[in-house]
């Protein structure tokens, strides 16, 4: 149980722990590569923990020290036969892209989960693997898991994404590494491009053109990885100061990606105040500081092109509509009902005990911004980011928001508490 109540102002200067998604790819990619890696900024969330159990088991070995790992690269076709099932945790990033790289192994491979990711559709991958060569049998019709891999003599394949999703991409990508021929993805929107990014960075064979992208048979070699800062995990508070006025928030070195910041944009839309600052590329990928300064915001419409460059803060930026001045409309988000809860239904009843008006569209959300939330009890049916988006809506709220199940915070932001009672005045 989380306890949270109003604040006067959001101020400080903070860090926020490495960003997820780079985080999986950099330890899954220095497992198959040939040479030693380190990689810096890694995030000890229990997402990323999942994929270091998984690695390990498939004989990988990899020393942690904090958020620093040192991963002994097994190349390619070093992977072991694990002797039982891989657990992936909450994880859906670790159940996708391994799929990917065990689609290319030899031996047979079992994943799973908790209950949230047995209820998450694992088709969307088991098809297009299936289509390169690989066993893939799921649980049902839509292939939840437990999922059963067994891969080997893998041919390319064209392949137009159906979903805009960047696991999917992903692990055909890692398929395509061990296929026979040219493997291309064709993506009818532009999903998060960092396993792109590394794959070009550790030496494969791949480029770009316009939406489609291209990966040949291509071995990997080691080389050290610095993560930055999680821009998912900083929006809590990015959102915090953005709409209180008179905050002033500095978030220092933050993953500034442009197939990720469409938060940003959307929040400078509703007339949001964020510079950038030092902004640099590090292992090709784009980091900074974002300096907000919290002041009076108004509705925005959010459609279907946007979503993929915000997917994961949707939550949040729901909880920014209901502060809002008028209307906030969302659609095109679909895919927000397969996530870690179905979060367009999870928002709708949670902001509605807080006092919200707030409309659930089958692909989206209506919100009406009333500058405030009322106090009461709400829950985040064990989904981290809901967790967090109630507890910065109860920063806002006339009496005390509980949260209940907030353990699952762990999962991707390790020490919100801490940074959160750094922060409110
Ligand atoms: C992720 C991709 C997105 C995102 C998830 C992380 C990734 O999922 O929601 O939190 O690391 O590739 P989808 O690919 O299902 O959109």
């Amino acid at each position: 149980m989380l306890t949270i109540n109003r604040t006067q102002k959001i101020e400080g200067r903070i860090s926020v722990p490495g960003d997820k998604s780079i985080s999986h790819r950099a330890v899954m990619l220095l497992a198959i590569s040939e040479g030693k890696g380190t990689v810096h900024g890694f995030l000890p969330g229990a997402d990323c923990l999942s994929t270091i159990a998984c690695l390990r088991q498939l004989g990988v070995d990899i020393e942690m020290h904090q958020s620093t790992l040192v991963v002994q690269g097994k190349g390619l076709f070093g992977l072991e036969k694990p002797s039982s099932t891989l657990d992936c945790g909450n994880s859906g990033t670790t159940m996708r892209l391994l799929s990917g790289i065990l689609a290319g192994q030899e031996f047979e491979t079992t994943l799973t989960g908790d209950t949230s990711i047995q209820k998450r559709p694992m088709d969307r991958i088991a098809i297009p693997l299936r289509n390169m060569g690989a066993k893939v049998e799921g649980r049902d019709a839509s292939d939840r898991a437990p999922l059963r891999i067994q891969g080997g003599h893998l041919q390319g394949i064209d392949y137009t994404l159906p979903v805009a999703s960047a696991q999917v991409k992903s692990a055909i990508l890692l398929a395509g590494l061990y296929a026979q021929g040219q493997t291309s993805v064709q993506e009818i929107l532009p999903a998060r491009d960092h396993t792109e990014i590394m794959l070009g960075y550790l030496g494969a064979q791949i480029e770009r053109e316009d939406n489609q992208i291209r990966i040949a048979q291509s071995g990997l070699q080691a080389r050290d990885i610095r993560v930055p800062g999680d821009l998912s995990s900083a929006a809590f508070f990015i959102a915090a100061a953005a709409a209180l006025p008179g905050s002033h928030l500095v978030v220092e070195n933050v993953g500034l990606n442009p197939t990720r910041t469409g938060f940003l944009d959307v929040l400078r839309e509703m007339g949001a105040q964020i510079e950038v600052e030092h902004l640099a590329r590090e292992n090709r990928e784009l980091a900074g500081d974002l300096i907000i300064r919290g002041c009076e915001l108004k509705g925005t419409t959010i459609t279907a092109e946007c979503i993929p460059s915000l997917i994961d803060e949707i939550p949040i930026l729901a909880v920014v509509a209901s502060l809002a001045h008028g209307v906030t409309t969302i659609t095109g988000a679909a895919e927000l009902r397969v996530k870690e809860s179905n979060r367009l239904n999870a928002l709708v009843t949670e902001l509605g005990k807080l006092g919200v008006s707030i409309q659930e569209l089958p692909d989206g959300l209506i919100v009406e911004g009333k500058g405030e939330f009322l106090g009461g009890d709400v829950t985040s049916y064990g989904d981290h980011r809901i967790a967090m988006a109630l507890a910065i809506a109860g920063l806002f709220a006339r009496d005390t928001v509980r949260i209940r199940d907030t353990a699952c915070i762990d999962v991707s932001f390790p020490g919100f508490q801490r940074i959160l009672k750094e922060v409110v005045l």
